[in-house]
């Protein structure tokens, strides 16, 4: 029996074990198992322990509020962890567990199917400075597509600023067709919320990237689209970063 599973807290709504528990079903994946590790505080001791009590664990993945304070239990990292300083897939490779990060796999290969094949000369905005906007920017840096932050705390002077919201001006819209929010505004049940931006600056020739995935349609998606704008929401992320979690455990 290989184990899987999911170290967070709390852990109520888990999609990942819905999800590998059908995946397991409906591939006719043998003696696999994904189960729910709900741990509020991540001390070396619980990690050793829960190691201890589940020798079949072969990988399990990480979420909120542990993505970064498991990095020093971790003995290895691999690139995309590195890049993004934080931790969502964890794999037993040999005696050593070994940290990635699939949504930076997973926002990158969703983006780049979003966006036209000649996207280069295009700049992004980013909204929101949390774990998930740090996956972004890795990609985006990987990507070769320059950004900007946004944020609600601004920070000017430095050599790379972060906006605040109320710097952002036509021309700064106009200036950016790529528009990603990372922000929870407009999440389930929040519909009726959405980032504060002038949405009349926005084109048909942007693209809006709301990482959230339910609603499917956002109401930053939707004033986005009103504009002419393509738009894009989290679901096939989701979905792309689980497989990239799946086939690092195999690989
Ligand atoms: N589709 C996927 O596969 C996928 C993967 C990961 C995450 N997500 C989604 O992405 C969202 C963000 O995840 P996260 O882990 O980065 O969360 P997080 O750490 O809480 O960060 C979200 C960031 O959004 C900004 N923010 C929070 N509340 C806000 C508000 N009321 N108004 C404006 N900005 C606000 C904050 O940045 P500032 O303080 O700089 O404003 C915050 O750091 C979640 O809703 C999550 O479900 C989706």
């Amino acid at each position: 029996m290989r184990v899987f599973g999911l170290i967070g807290f709390p852990l109520t709504h888990s999609f990942s074990k819905k999800y590998f528990t059908e995946k397991f079903e409906n591939e006719h994946i043998p003696d696999c198992v994904y189960e729910l590790f709900e741990v509020e505080t991540l001390r070396r001791i619980n990690f050793d322990k829960l190691k201890a009590d589940n020798p079949e664990v072969a990988g399990f993945n990480v979420t909120i509020p542990h993505k970064q304070n498991i990095l020093p239990l971790l003995d290895r990292f691999d690139s995309s962890a590195s890049l993004v300083g934080a931790v969502n897939v964890v794999k037993k490779e040999g005696e050593e567990w070994v940290g990635y990060n699939s949504d930076y796999y997973g926002f990158m290969e969703s983006l780049q199917r979003f966006l036209p094949t000649d996207f280069k000369g295009i700049k992004a905005l980013v909204l929101g400075t949390g774990g998930a906007s740090k996956a972004v920017e890795a990609a985006l840096h990987t990507l070769d597509i320059p950004y900007s932050l946004v944020s609600r705390t601004a920070i000017s002077g430095i050599q790379n600023p972060v906006l605040g919201y109320d710097e952002l001006t036509s021309a700064i819209i106009e200036n950016h067709q790529l528009i990603i929010n990372t922000s929870p505004l407009g999440m389930y049940p929040n519909i009726d919320t959405c980032p504060a931006l002038p949405y009349q600056s926005i084109t048909s020739n942007h693209f809006l990237f709301d990482l959230l995935y339910n609603p499917a349609e956002t109401l930053f998606l939707k004033k986005g689209k009103a504009q002419g704008a393509k738009t894009q929401f989290g679901l096939e992320m989701l979905h792309l970063q689980a497989e990239k979690a799946w086939e690092i455990w195999n690989q």
